[in-house]
């Protein structure tokens, strides 16, 4: 079979390597894919917006089964315009991956089948929007309605910044549109739980933890994710969470008439009051994917296609990890404002790490760096504290220059919790 999988980071690198394990797979290309992953697939230079030329590619390679990491293509109907086609692609049809791009949409599904989320009301208009700040008082989370590159969510400790926000997202209007999702603040400890799904068929993965913040003990600007651990020894909410969240969410999708197809995200809370979602996303989370997929013993594309086949009767089921999984994230100096790009970074040879490209190219001898996030360190085991020493201190070893940074306490709440027990 051949593979096509669209993006370029370090989760599209990960989804590569493990369809790369698949007895089913034959070719894998990635489109627009970076340099670290031709070791594991052939590079396809077609940037991920242009759906019409990746559909030319697909049919003209007879691509078997086309897998989205990244969410701009999704929001540009590359499913609808591929099905239409008659290709097989995991990820969602442009409406139905709306429960990512409108935060608005999002939140009315929830409201409509009752899946316990932040009280919020939507605004378009800078004076209303503004009374309902100065109202509510702060803590308070502003969101922009679209996608906006980790950028759109603004959490307000004081009213400056909450007028600051909708200043930006309903006058300045940098996101090119022109509604927020205001929202109330949640206090509690995140998660996430993702799933592959097929309208009401569903696999569900382990949970994980992704750091968002910048800076160690959760400061600093959020990221689109500085490190990640699966799975959670300190959460134990599994098939509740399942059952309140995953079940009511794609049957209501179904019922709409936008059922959902691909890599369903939850972002989610526990707070004093119970579970409650951050938001959703349709694609698999990054850096969670780089966590979860070495853990899971399946062929993922065997796993897809399975479900998919609605030829066949499926049970719905939950896959555990095998072990216990953690990524740290090198990131370059200054990311997420304005990373300092073109630094070189070596890679010590070390058979117990898996190293995942983000932002890197290959230049003459050596790999540098092109992106805020620039690889992912990951390392599997039975311990989850051996697992984040094996990182640590290969970490220490790639002598990495002032110009990379990273958080040093990845997996410090679920070490914290079994050093308690
Ligand atoms: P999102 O892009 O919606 O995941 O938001 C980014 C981050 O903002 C989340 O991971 C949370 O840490 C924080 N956040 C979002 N919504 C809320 C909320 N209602 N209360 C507290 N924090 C929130
Ligand atoms: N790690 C968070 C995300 O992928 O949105």
């Amino acid at each position: 079979m051949k593979i096509l999988i669209i993006g370029r980071g370090a989760r599209e690198h990960c989804l590569a390597w493990k369809c790369s394990q698949s007895k089913l797979v034959s070719d894998i290309f990635v489109a627009k894919g970076n340099h670290a992953i031709n070791k594991v697939a052939t590079i396809v230079d077609i940037e991920e917006t242009d759906i019409q030329g990746l559909l030319q590619f697909a049919l003209m390679e007879k691509i078997d089964l086309t897998v989205v990491g990244t969410e701009t293509p999704l929001e540009l109907g590359i499913a609808d315009l591929f099905v239409a086609k008659g290709l097989n692609i995991f990820a969602p049809s442009k409406n139905a991956a709306k429960i990512e791009s409108s935060k608005d949409f999002a939140k009315k599904m929830m409201k409509e089948c009752g899946i316990q989320s932040a009280d919020y009301r939507t605004f378009t208009d800078f004076e209303e929007a503004k009374n309902h700040i100065t109202n509510q008082g702060v803590p308070i989370v502003i969101k922009n309605d679209g996608l906006a590159a980790g950028k759109g969510v603004i959490v307000a400790k004081n009213l400056e910044d909450a007028y600051h926000a909708i200043d930006i997202f309903l006058n300045k209007n940098i996101f090119g549109e022109k509604k927020v999702v205001i929202e109330e603040y949640l206090e509690g400890e995140e998660f996430t739980l993702m799933c592959l799904v097929h309208k009401d068929r569903f696999v569900a993965l382990p949970f994980s933890q992704d750091h968002k913040r910048a800076y160690d003990n959760d400061l600093g600007p959020n990221t689109g994710g500085m490190g990640a651990y699966c799975d959670m020894p300190q959460m134990d909410c599994y098939d509740e969470s399942i059952e309140k969240v995953i079940k009511p969410i794609i049957h209501k999708l179904s019922l709409e008439g936008i059922p959902f197809t691909g890599f369903l995200y939850a972002g989610l809370m526990m707070t004093k009051n119970g579970i409650r979602v951050i938001e959703f996303n349709a694609r698999f989370g990054d850096p969670e994917c780089e966590v979860i997929l070495p853990v899971l013993n399946i062929d993922l594309v065997e796993t897809i296609l399975t479900l998919m086949d609605e030829s066949k009767e499926f049970t719905s089921h939950r896959i555990t990890a095998i072990s216990k999984c953690m990524g740290v994230v090198i990131a370059s100096k200054g990311y997420p404002e304005k990373p300092v790009i073109g630094n070189e970074i070596l890679f010590p040879k070390d058979d117990n790490i898996l190293v995942f490209h983000a932002g890197t190219c290959f230049k003459e001898r050596s790999f540098v760096s092109t992106g805020g996030r620039v690889v992912v360190i990951v390392s599997i085991g039975e311990d989850l504290k051996i697992v984040r020493n094996k990182v640590y201190n290969y970490i220490d070893s790639m002598k990495l220059s002032d110009q990379f940074f990273y958080r040093k306490d990845i997996g410090s709440r679920a070490l914290q919790f079994l050093n308690n027990q």
